[in-house]
Formats: C-alpha cells, structure tokens, sequence
C-alpha cells in the first residue's frame, strides 16, 4: 500500500528493509555533510552580494528542497565537480517565486524559509509531504507575525498553522524581539533570518541554548549580529536589518546526528571497531556522546580540529558492554535527534536508561517518542513512554519486530542498527525517507560489514 497522496505529490510505495545480526563492524568512514549547516548554508548564500562556495554540502532530499526554493527566490545555484556555486542576489533582494515552495519533508527548510521571506512584501506559498503537513508552524508563525506577516492557511484539517499556507511580509515590516517559548533552533533562526531584511534591530532571546548554527554564520557572513550570555545561561543574540551579507566559501562539517548510527552500531555489535571521520563536534551537537561515554561506551575523539569556525574530529568506537544511565532534560537540546538511536543503545545496556525533557519529540517528523516505543515494544524491548519521557530496561534483545516508521528517516536508521545486534532480524517498513538526510546509509553500513536484505 502507498502513502496518501500529499498536496505536493509526494506518494512512493514503501521500501521495507530487514538488518540482520552475525557480522562484526570494522572500517573507517566519513558521513555526509551536516543538514544544519547545509541548509544554512544555501539560504545564507542567496542573500550574499556574490559568489558563494559550498563544499561537501549534503545531498539529502531535505536540502535540495531547500536549493529550489532559494533558486525560485532568485539565486544561481550549480554544483561544478565536487562544489557548490551560489550567486546570491543580496540581502533585500530576493525575488517572489512563481510557483509554492514544495518542501517535502524538511522542517529546518521550511521554517527557516518562512522567516527568510517575512520581511518582503509579497506572498510565498509552502507545500510539503504529508509528514510535514502535520507540524506545528505557529510556533514561527507568531514570532513572525509580530513583524506585520500575515498567513492564509488552505486548510486546517491538521489543526492551526498547518501545510499548505501563504506568508505575505508587511511593506514596513517591524522588528521584534522575541524570548523563544520553546527549545527550537528553527524558530530562533526563522526570526533573525527575518529581521535581516527589517530596518533597525531584531532580538532573541533564548533560555535554553540550542544549535548556533545561524548566529556563528551569520558572524561569518559579515552580519551585525551581537550573542550575551547571562549568569543563568539565557543568551541574548541581536542582528542589524538592511546591512550587506559578504559571500563565504564554506566546508560543511560531517553531521554528527548521521555519524550516529555508525557509532551506536560500532558500540552494540560485539567485535565492532568502527571510526567516523570529520564529526562536526559543536556542543550543542554532542549530547549523545557524553550520554554514550557516561553509558561505558568506549569512544574516543581523534584528530581534533578546528575549519570554518567548527570544531571536527574523528570519533573510534569499540564494541563495549554499556549501562544505563539517567539523561537530564537539560541536555536534551544538544541530542535531540538521537533519542531513538540513544534509545537503541539503551536496549542494549545492562540496567534502566532514563530519557527526559522530551517533549520536542512530539512534533518531529512523526510523533518520534510514541513511534520509538513502540518499534521497541516490537523487539520485545521493555520500556515505559511516559508524556515527556521514555525509560528503557535493557538486555539482550530479542528483535524479530515489524517496526512502522511514520515518514521518519530517522526511526528507520535507528532501527536497521537494533537489527545488527539482536538475536532475530528486525524489518523497518519504509526505508525511502532516509534519502531526506543520508542516502548513503545502507552502503556506507554495508561497507563496515553490516547485513540488510
Ligand atoms: C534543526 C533544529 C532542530 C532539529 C532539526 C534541525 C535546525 O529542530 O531537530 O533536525 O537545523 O535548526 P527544532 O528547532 O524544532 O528543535
């Protein structure tokens, strides 16, 4: 059976795929490049005066929708050889597309487009897969909204703020400052895109201190952008509207959220020794490494560097015996996008892992806590979901589940590594979303010896 059909077309039949356990992992390799940054990358490309370079950019189904949409918004983008090439139109300068802006799966796009667009008086329209159909917008809609955007949503079947909608920017926008309710990278960034094309200046405030990807950029594109850090943390980021953005020639860092299955695999398929090179190591990346460490986990770091502003290095994971620990809800921000994989590792892992601060989970690319559970309960795992939390108690497992992935590249990665290491294969029922963040998944596994029919 296929998916439903979503306004912008995207219907596939499903890919199941099925990982099997026997082989130790060995080898080295290197994961494509971070989504964060890539998206980031192209958008802050379209409004440099010039010509931007991208090298290792991923070429995952989420970041070329992100390309078109900046190519629709006026830029030049072409890859020659290995390199991305960006002539971007200016800041204040992006033209209004002729068609909506299809998104397909990706969020960070999506959202971070939406404030990319605020400032400008004409109407964008956003359409996506039925995953992203049913995310909350408001949360960007409404900081946005205090700048004069206005937003005509086609439907409401989803609830409020859904998929297809139309933003159409005031003729004098206003900027806003903005303490940020929730902890979300994305709606940080989707109000100081915005306040890049509004006179004067645009502030967020941010209790919780998520991925910097934006402000460090935006540093580095010659923005006026100013971060304080309080004494409790709260940090202060500002940005001046209407000033040039200067052209860079940018190397996209490994993503560390990709390198994640590798290592979590590395780490329960006893025999393994696998290493990942170039893991962006940013630390409001690196959560599931220190729980991994904290776990028992031999991992180490090697090759620590610094290029463009980031630090990288090569991770190397042994097979190791883990134990389960307690995660705080504060370090949830920093790992949001591993929980299932963490979840996976826990499994494993002699005794209770507790996982808290959930809540974000919720309104992922699918409801990620419930859907993590119940691949888990599928595999015979014992665990309790609770409204924001997720405890694990685990041993060997037993495997043998049928896992639903809801649209979720990640619930998909994360249980072909359960199945490397339980006692009877696990099958995912759909394996076409991993090409939104890392259609080099199963021979990059493949390549370090795993097992998937
Ligand atoms: C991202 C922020 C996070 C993360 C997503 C990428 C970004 O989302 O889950 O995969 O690039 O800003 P939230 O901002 O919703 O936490």
């Amino acid at each position: 059976m296929s998916h439903p059909s979503s306004a912008s077309g995207h219907d596939h039949e499903p890919q199941p795929l099925t990982a099997h356990s026997g082989n130790a992992l060995s080898g080295t390799v290197k994961v494509p490049g971070d989504k964060s940054i890539s998206h980031r990358s192209l958008i802050l490309g379209t409004i440099a005066d010039g010509h931007t370079t991208v090298e290792s950019l991923l070429e995952a189904d989420d970041v070329m929708a992100t390309k078109s949409a900046m190519q629709a918004l006026g830029a030049t983008i072409e890859k020659r050889g290995d390199t991305w090439h960006i002539d971007g139109v200016g800041n204040g300068a992006l033209l209004e597309p002729r068609e909506p802006l299809d998104f397909g799966n990706a969020g960070t796009g999506s959202r971070l487009t939406m404030g990319l667009v605020a400032g400008y008086d004409f109407p964008v329209t956003f359409i996506g897969d039925p995953s992203l159909s049913s995310r909350p917008m408001g949360r960007v809609l409404n900081p946005l909204r205090e700048t004069g955007l206005q937003v005509k949503s086609t439907t409401t079947e989803n609830g409020p703020d859904r998929l297809p909608l139309t933003v159409h920017g005031a003729p004098l926008p206003v900027p806003v400052t903005y303490r940020v309710p929730v902890a979300s990278a994305q709606v940080k960034s989707a109000v100081l895109l915005a306040g890049l094309n509004i006179a004067g200046t645009t502030t967020v405030i941010e209790p919780v201190f998520t991925r910097d990807h934006t402000e460090r950029m935006l540093a580095g594109f010659g923005a006026n952008v100013s971060v304080t850090t309080d004494d409790d943390g709260v940090r202060t980021i500002t940005v001046e509207g209407q000033t040039p953005l200067k052209p860079q020639d940018i190397t996209v860092p490994g993503d560390p959220s990709s390198a994640s299955f590798a290592i979590v695999a590395g780490l329960v398929v006893p025999g393994s020794d696998v290493t990942v090179k170039d893991v962006l190591l940013n630390p409001t990346r690196t959560g599931l490494f220190d729980t991994l460490v904290e776990m028992g986990a031999n991992l180490t770091i090697e090759n620590r560097r610094t290029t463009g502003g980031e630090e990288i290095g090569d991770i190397r994971v042994r097979h190791s015996t883990l134990k389960g620990v307690s995660v705080p809800a504060t370090r949830a921000p920093s790992m949001i996008d591993e929980y299932p994989v963490l979840a996976v590792a826990a499994s494993f892992a002699q005794g209770e892992t507790v996982m808290n601060g959930l809540d974000e989970l919720r309104v992922k690319e699918c409801d990620r806590l419930a859907a993590t559970a119940r691949g888990l309960e599928a595999n015979g795992v014992d665990c309790t979901e609770g409204e924001d939390t997720l405890t694990v108690r685990g041993g060997p497992v037993v495997g043998g589940g049928d896992v639903e992935t809801h649209l979720d590249h990640r619930i998909a990665m994360a249980f072909l590594v359960m199945g490397l290491a339980s006692e009877k294969p696990v099958r995912v029922d759909d394996t076409f979303m991993i090409a939104t963040s890392f259609r080099e998944f199963r021979p990059l596994m493949e390549s370090l010896g795993a097992k998937f029919s």
